[in-house]
């Protein structure tokens, strides 16, 4: 009897400079879109640190983004986003996942534009209404019926979102694929 061969999962990793990688990627675009999971997964593949800049912002004022939203308001929110992001990008080359309104605000895109590698990652509306019904974590969308802030936000974000370097989908299938897709579209782009 044969003996079978053991299953290894791939874990190989590529060196972001053979896709011209040579500074940070910052996954931009909506809620629930998945920036955080795939952001994760693409920093593991490209052999890359990964960070939350929410999950930042959290650590450095000790409190929620729910509570920040709700003690101090959307625009210190805003500002404190904008120096977290900031010294982010000054770091050595890694994956950062943003929260959905960074990119909206017009001094954050500026840097990002500058000194990253920016990524808009979309989904339809039903994908991302689906994945942001599983927490209750986000303050924009307490405000009144998810679907339509989601479609509101769609519409007005996505003329700006659209200013990333690349657009990829991140569709109701597995975020592994959206990692591949990822991958492809650095690959496949244009150096400019
Ligand atoms: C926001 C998105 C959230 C978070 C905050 C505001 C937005 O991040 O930063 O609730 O304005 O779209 P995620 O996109 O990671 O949910």
């Amino acid at each position: 009897m044969p003996r079978r061969r053991k299953h290894f999962r791939q874990t190989s990793v590529i060196n972001p400079s053979a896709l011209g990688v040579d500074r940070t990627i910052v996954l931009v675009g909506l809620m629930g879109v998945g920036k955080t999971t795939v952001g994760r997964r693409l920093a593991k593949k490209l052999g890359m640190d990964f960070v939350d800049s929410d999950h930042e912002i959290e650590k450095a004022a000790d409190m929620t983004i729910s509570e920040i939203f709700e003690e101090y308001g959307e625009e210190d929110f805003r500002a404190g986003e904008r120096r977290v992001i900031s010294r982010l990008l000054d770091g050595t080359p890694q994956v950062i996942a943003t929260g959905g309104g960074a990119f909206i605000n017009q001094e954050t895109r500026r840097m990002i534009k500058d000194k990253g590698l920016s990524i808009w990652l979309d989904a339809d509306i039903d994908t991302l209404v689906e994945r942001t019904g599983r927490r209750d974590t986000r303050p924009l969308l307490k405000q009144g019926d998810p679907k339509e802030i989601l479609t509101k936000l769609a519409n007005e974000r996505s003329p700006l979102y659209d200013k990333a370097d690349l657009k990829v989908m991140s569709g109701a299938g597995p975020h592994e694929t959206v990692v591949d897709n990822i991958l492809k579209a650095l690959n496949d782009r244009e150096v400019r």
